[in-house]
């Protein structure tokens, strides 16, 4: 979608936006899949009820797009234009045990960063692609260690009143890979408490985790992690493996040899392709196992 109009743009100037138009969603994700639209920059955080309210009122449709890391995104024009928080020099500090963290942050720059100042607890989380906004919107998890569990105040816009609101910590739900917020809601800041650790066992809980993953994960390929959530006492990427499917291929989009349920992009795979491998391998899973597999990456098509 394009913000062709003149004053729109004027207005969005004037409250301190970017407008980026007609960038590739593709090189905005890592999966290297999606296609055009316009981007907006939010670059104050005290204008964006105003910016919403300026697009409610000129009908131009939005998603906000974070590290996307874990979305899987429709080819073409896009019908709607995405947001995005700037990600250069995002805010964080440590009081005590507390840290004060932006969305727009990078989320293993932030468990770094934490480590520095002696504060661990989330060790497993270092090697999660994404920023600390989708982290907290999925209540993003490994190896035991999941980002809600730290989480004591975040600040966001909320949709529903239309307001920048501060949320404590006890009155948002976080399950597993799933979050009370609503998907219009832009995560912008957050403030977590951490357990006092030394620096050094930090890194050494940090190297296990990285050495574990890089064992197990594709991770110089382009991925969103993987594909389906984990049925209850399964393991998606065990069934996978165990029909065979590593390998197995719609187009460019491939299951990957090293994890059964990270599905790669081998080359030029198109959301379409992505989505006849997910289709494919989940009647596949249905039919020997039983089970019915949920998507965990989250799908941008209309
Ligand atoms: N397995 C196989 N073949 C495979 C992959 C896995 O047999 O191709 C087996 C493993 O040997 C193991 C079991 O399946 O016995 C579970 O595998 P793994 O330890 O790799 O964990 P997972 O359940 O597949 C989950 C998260 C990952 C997270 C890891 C580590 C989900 C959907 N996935 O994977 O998170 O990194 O645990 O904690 O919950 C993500 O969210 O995108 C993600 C990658």
């Amino acid at each position: 979608m394009r913000i062709s109009e003149k004053p729109v743009a004027a207005r969005l100037k004037e409250l301190g936006v970017e407008w980026r138009p007609g960038i590739s969603l593709s090189e905005k994700t890592s999966l290297g899949i999606g296609g055009t639209t316009d981007e907006l920059l939010l670059r104050r955080f005290d204008t964006i009820p105003e910016v919403m309210r300026l697009l409610a009122n000129e009908k131009i449709p939005y998603r906000f797009l974070g590290g996307g890391t874990n979305v899987l995104v429709d080819d073409g024009e896009l019908p709607w234009i995405v947001l995005h928080l700037p990600t250069s020099q995002p805010g964080m500090r440590v009081e005590g045990n507390a840290a004060h963290v932006d969305a727009a942050a990078d989320l293993g720059g932030m468990v770094t960063f934490c480590a520095k100042h002696d504060l661990g607890g989330m060790e497993g989380l270092i090697g999660v692609p994404g920023s600390v906004g989708g982290a907290l919107r999925m209540n993003a998890g490994a190896y035991g260690t999941q980002i809600g569990s730290y989480v004591r105040e975040v600040e966001l816009y909320r949709a529903a009143s239309g307001e920048i609101e501060t949320v404590r910590g006890n009155d948002i739900r976080f399950d597993y890979r799933h979050t009370s917020f609503a998907p219009e809601d832009l995560m912008l800041r957050v403030k977590l408490e951490l357990p006092s650790k030394p620096f050094k066992e930090i890194l050494a809980g940090i190297k296990v985790c990285n050495e574990k993953r890089r064992a197990s994960q594709p991770l110089n390929q382009k991925s969103a992690g993987c594909i389906f959530k984990n049925p209850p006492g399964g393991s998606a990427g065990r069934m996978i493996d165990e029909l065979g499917l590593k390998g197995h291929r719609a187009g460019d989009a491939m299951v990957s040899d090293r994890h059964a349920n990270f599905f790669i992009n081998a080359g030029k795979a198109s959301c379409a392709d992505m989505l006849r491998l997910i289709d494919d391998v989940r009647e596949r899973v249905q039919k020997s196992f039983g089970a019915e597999l949920e998507n965990e990456v989250i799908l941008w098509k209309n």
